[in-house]
């Protein structure tokens, strides 16, 4: 495509993605995404996705069909079909609906040891088929304290770049976890994420403008209702990645009302 515009701009249309992780059973599920589908299907300019583990992935099919809510998954195999026990493939979660994939989560790196490379080529392979994938990218509070977290963060970055070209990040979403901020209720500061979510637009539509217009870039960690306010409004932040208080549904429903009229 043709590139004719001389900045980058970010996508007017919000996205909350709730991160269950390893939360949830039939029963409570289904209250909660009664909540959600009560409180959450009207809103016009945010995106809803939920990602469950991989079992209830039916129950998000049979249950937010026919609504605005999306789902997804929280990891996806590098491969499409094989000899890989207790992998789950691409084809497999877009059998069931999903439409969105979480790749690279920090929780996954650093407990299961993902290399950036098996990231990268996972990511890859769930955009071939059809899923839009949510990759996940954060510096340690080491890295930060020492101010390499945009080193850290470029590497990852690179990973997928230097293998599959910066074009390969239209229409996806990049989420900015700081691993420190992940669960810990400190969450980092609307300035901390606009400097590194600028840092990540920047590096992309440097290499491919169009790309870069057509990213999402959600902020990760710790994400509540109050500080949500504060961090939807800035410009650079196209939502969030919610883990804890997507398991509550006054919660999720106070943050998913803030990117609403944060994008209003
Ligand atoms: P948290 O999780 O909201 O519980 O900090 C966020 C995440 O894992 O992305």
């Amino acid at each position: 495509m043709t590139q004719t515009n001389s900045s980058a701009k970010k996508p007017t249309q919000k996205l909350v993605v709730a991160n269950w992780k390893m939360h949830g059973n039939l029963q409570q599920n289904a209250v909660l995404l009664g909540n959600f589908v009560k409180h959450l299907s009207s809103l016009k300019h945010t995106q809803v996705v939920v990602c469950s583990p991989y079992p209830y992935l039916a129950q998000l099919q049979s249950l937010l069909q026919n609504t605005h809510i999306a789902w997804g998954a929280q990891n996806v195999a590098k491969s499409e079909f094989g000899a890989f026990t207790g992998e789950v493939s691409a084809l497999m979660l877009a059998d069931f609906g999903c439409k969105f994939v979480i790749i690279g989560h920090s929780e996954r790196s650093t407990a299961y040891c993902e290399s950036d490379e098996n990231i990268a080529t996972k990511f890859v392979h769930a955009k071939k088929h059809g899923l839009t994938p949510i990759l996940c990218v954060g510096e340690t509070l080491i890295e930060r304290e020492a101010g390499v977290m945009e080193m850290v963060v470029g590497k990852q970055l690179d990973a997928i770049i230097n293998t599959h070209g910066a074009a390969v990040f239209a229409n996806t979403v990049i989420s900015y976890e700081p691993i420190w901020a992940i669960g810990t209720g400190l969450a980092a500061t609307p300035e901390q994420a606009k400097s590194m979510h600028l840092f990540i637009r920047n590096k992309i539509a440097n290499l491919n403008l169009d790309a870069a217009n057509e990213l999402k870039i959600l902020y990760g960690g710790s994400v509540n209702p109050q500080n949500a306010v504060q961090l939807f409004v800035v410009e650079s932040i196209d939502g969030g990645l919610i883990g804890k208080c997507s398991l509550y549904a006054q919660e999720f429903a106070e943050i998913c009302l803030a990117a609403e009229q944060s994008a209003a």
